[in-house]
């Protein structure tokens, strides 16, 4: 069923510059990352993984951040079959415990000279009611809260890159969220497991349009983006049982293969197009499949400044990782 709607996605007009046979390798033609270092979270599998098999046949040196070593090794492994001009190395992240991020950013900063592209793409859907090591409902604590520590505590490498890149990658199920509940982020009201990942997707993209904002003010080069991959066949949907998932499929004219979905967030870690705020999906119908344009999923609550102000002092206050400056 995938590979039909996805074949099916390939048959619209293509309105952004790609055509119908455009791949990952297309998005990023004529950028060399030789001698560039990215890290890509959650790139074991889905579309973190084609996004670090795309940087690293670009050229650049791609950390293949993932918390289970033996997938991670599995991944290089099959990476490696496609002999990308770069290199690939394991980094053993949780993002569910801000310990482990900070032992994995510190060993990051203690083996590394360079940082140019941070990809906060690892995820979790609507699991079981759950909490992170730290107490935070697990969406918004993986989602968001483990990626604001993370780009934290990588801010001095970034920032010493002219133009380097952090993105953020979230969802359209955004727009289902209007703003960040501040009383419900440790599972104090009854739990209810799309909404809470609505708002770990809405705060996310608040998290990259405040960073954006706070890099401009102190003139820092380092651009924050975001992208959404638009609907995708891969294990984020572990946690739904098959026949919903097979009532959800329903929903969606066309489903895309996580090398599609890769594309908005590889776009907008290399275009040179590319400005801070941006924000790229899939340019199909609904942003559902298709190649990267600026995304329209959005309500207003991603750019209100007030709730993003208020998000980030919590977060700070939270992680005790202050940046940027
Ligand atoms: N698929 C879609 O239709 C869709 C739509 C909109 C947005 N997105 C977003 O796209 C991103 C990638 O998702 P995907 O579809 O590729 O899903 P996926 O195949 O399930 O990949 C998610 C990745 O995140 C990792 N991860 C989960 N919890 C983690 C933790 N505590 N610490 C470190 N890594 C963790 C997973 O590791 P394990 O394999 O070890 O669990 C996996 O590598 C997510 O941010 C997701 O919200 C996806």
């Amino acid at each position: 069923m995938g590979q039909d709607n996805y074949q099916g996605a390939l048959q619209r007009p293509i309105g952004s510059g790609f055509n119908a046979e455009s791949t990952t390798g297309d998005v990023i033609k004529g950028i060399d990352l030789t001698g560039k270092t990215a890290i890509v979270t959650g790139a074991n599998t889905g579309i973190g993984y084609e996004t670090a098999l795309a940087l690293y046949e670009a050229g650049a040196n791609v950390v293949v951040a993932c918390r289970d070593e033996g997938k991670a090794k599995q991944a290089i492994e099959k990476m490696q079959l496609s002999e990308g001009k770069g290199s690939l190395e394991i980094g053993i992240l949780n993002l569910a415990n801000l310990e482990a991020i900070r032992t994995f950013a510190a060993d990051f900063k203690n083996n590394h000279q360079r940082l140019d592209l941070l990809i906060n793409n690892a995820g979790v859907m609507m699991p079981p009611a759950s909490k992170t090591d730290d107490g935070f409902e697990l969406q918004f604590g993986v989602n968001f809260i483990g990626h604001f520590a993370l780009t934290g505590h990588l801010y001095p490498l970034l920032k010493e890159r002219k133009n380097g890149r952090v993105v953020t990658v979230s969802s359209g199920a955004s727009t289902f969220a209007k703003e960040v509940d501040f009383d419900n982020l440790k599972l104090e009201k009854p739990y209810d497991a799309n909404r809470e990942y609505a708002v770990s997707k809405l705060a996310g993209l608040q998290f990259a349009f405040e960073l954006d904002r706070r890099l401009k003010a102190i003139g820092s080069s380092l651009l924050s983006t975001a992208s959404h991959p638009g609907v995708v066949y891969t294990d984020l949907q572990r946690h739904i049982p098959e026949d919903e998932l097979k009532a959800a499929w329903k929903n969606f004219s066309t489903v895309s293969d996580p090398w599609q979905g890769a594309l908005p967030s590889l776009f907008a870690a290399t275009s040179e197009a590319v400005t801070g705020g941006d924000y790229y999906g899939p340019d199909g119908e609904r942003e559902q499949s298709g190649y990267p344009a600026p995304s329209q999923l959005l309500t207003g609550a991603e750019r209100d400044e007030e709730q993003a102000r208020k998000l980030w002092h919590y977060a700070q206050e939270k992680t005790g990782v202050i940046f940027p400056s």
